[in-house]
């Protein structure tokens, strides 16, 4: 199937991006606002490192960004920020499993709660923007019943069409860590919505995406974090045997994704779809670091340390259920979506840029 492109021209659009200041945010921002649209971002700045993100938009964009700083948490800021906006990109989140575990209410608050808040502002609207709300592959658990074969430097499938076409829509939900329980509960209420209050809303179950503007730590952010600690020459810790399996997405691909969600929010509304790099996009963490030592020059060193809880062995999505809605696919390879990335942290010869400045993810 050849892809199809999606829209080009947002003008007179008013996008509301949560979580505006992070990582995929900026990607969608940024082309939005290339497209003519004005937008929103509504994001509390807790993770590290995302104000650099909105220097760069006002910097490229001035004054069509608009910049609210306020947390999913406050329903009435919520309710203010919803104000006469046309598509919606609900994105703010504690996003890291590891500090789920940690602190499992807040994880709630932001994730579950934040969103009903927003849930409840669209109910309150008479002219409903459409949304998207980003989930997680982990919504499927830990997918220990797959029996896996290692193969070489990965797992792969024992099972041909779960090979061949990685893991569908059809998978029984099995909610694992505090992070899973809260973003599966989120999309769970985003799709009510969608049922009993005729909402036009949408759910990504997303798997790994990479690319510029990421900050990406050893909690979150694989891909960026191997690549910073080889830019950097740094170790890296891999947590389990490194045979583990990814498919990962370039953002440049997802953006894509997303604003055809919004475009054909008559065919994606009240659905859930796995979006991810799928079966040619899936890479090994040994296979990964492999590529960054030919892309940077710099084999990355690394320790193994035993599994951490939730991880799964294997996960690639199935992508033909949003690709036969939309007619997207993805279209950048790991090798280049990889190149690209080492570029805009600088290169090898510049180890030391802004972009580097990483933090902890905050809750
Ligand atoms: N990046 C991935 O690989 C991936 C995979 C699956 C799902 N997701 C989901 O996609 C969304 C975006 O991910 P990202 O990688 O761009 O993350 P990110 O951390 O770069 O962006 C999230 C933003 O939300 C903001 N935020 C956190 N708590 C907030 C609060 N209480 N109120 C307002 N803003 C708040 C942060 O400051 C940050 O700027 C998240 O919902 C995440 O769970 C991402």
């Amino acid at each position: 199937m050849t892809a199809v492109a999606a829209r080009t021209d947002w003008r007179g659009e008013l996008a509301l991006i949560t979580g505006g200041a992070g990582f995929i945010a900026t990607n969608v921002a940024d082309r939005l606002l290339r497209q003519g649209a004005r937008v929103r971002l509504f994001d509390n700045l807790s993770r590290a490192g995302v104000e650099q993100n909105v220097r760069w938009l006002k910097a490229q964009h001035g004054d069509r960004v608009e910049v609210v700083v306020g947390d999913v948490r406050d329903d009435v800021a919520v309710r203010d920020a919803v104000r006469r906006v046309s598509r919606i990109f609900h994105f703010a989140a504690q996003v890291a499993v590891t500090t789920s575990l940690v602190d499992p209410i807040g994880d709630f608050e932001i994730n579950a709660r934040g969103t009903l808040n927003l849930l409840e502002a669209l109910r309150a609207m008479d002219d409903r923007p459409s949304l998207l709300f980003t989930s997680t592959n982990k919504v499927y658990g830990d997918l220990d019943d797959l029996a896996l074969a290692a193969l070489g430097s990965r797992y792969a499938p024992r099972e041909r069409t779960i090979a061949q076409q990685g893991i569908g829509e059809d998978r029984p939900l099995d909610f694992h860590s505090p992070y899973g329980c809260s973003k599966g509960a989120a999309e769970q209420y985003v799709l009510d919505y969608a049922r009993t209050f005729q909402l036009p809303a949408t759910v990504f179950r997303m798997s790994c995406i990479y690319g510029p503007h990421q900050f990406g730590t050893e909690d979150q952010g694989w891909v960026a974090h191997f690549a910073i600690q080889a830019i950097k020459r740094r170790p890296l810790t891999l947590y389990g045997d490194g045979l583990q399996v990814r498919d990962v997405l370039f953002v440049e691909d997802l953006v894509d994704a997303m604003l055809l969600a919004h475009d054909r929010i008559d065919r994606t509304a009240g659905e859930a779809f796995n979006i991810g790099g799928g079966p040619r996009n899936a890479v090994s963490l040994l296979e990964l670091l492999d590529l960054l030592a030919d892309v940077t020059g710099r084999p990355p060193s690394f320790d193994i340390e035993p599994w951490r809880a939730a991880d799964q062995r294997y996960y690639v999505s199935d992508v033909r259920k949003f690709a036969a809605a939309t007619g997207w696919r993805p279209r950048v390879s790991v090798r280049e979506g990889v190149q690209r990335l080492v570029e805009w942290l600088g290169g090898v010869g510049h180890a030391a840029t802004a972009p580097l400045a990483v933090g902890k993810v905050a809750s």
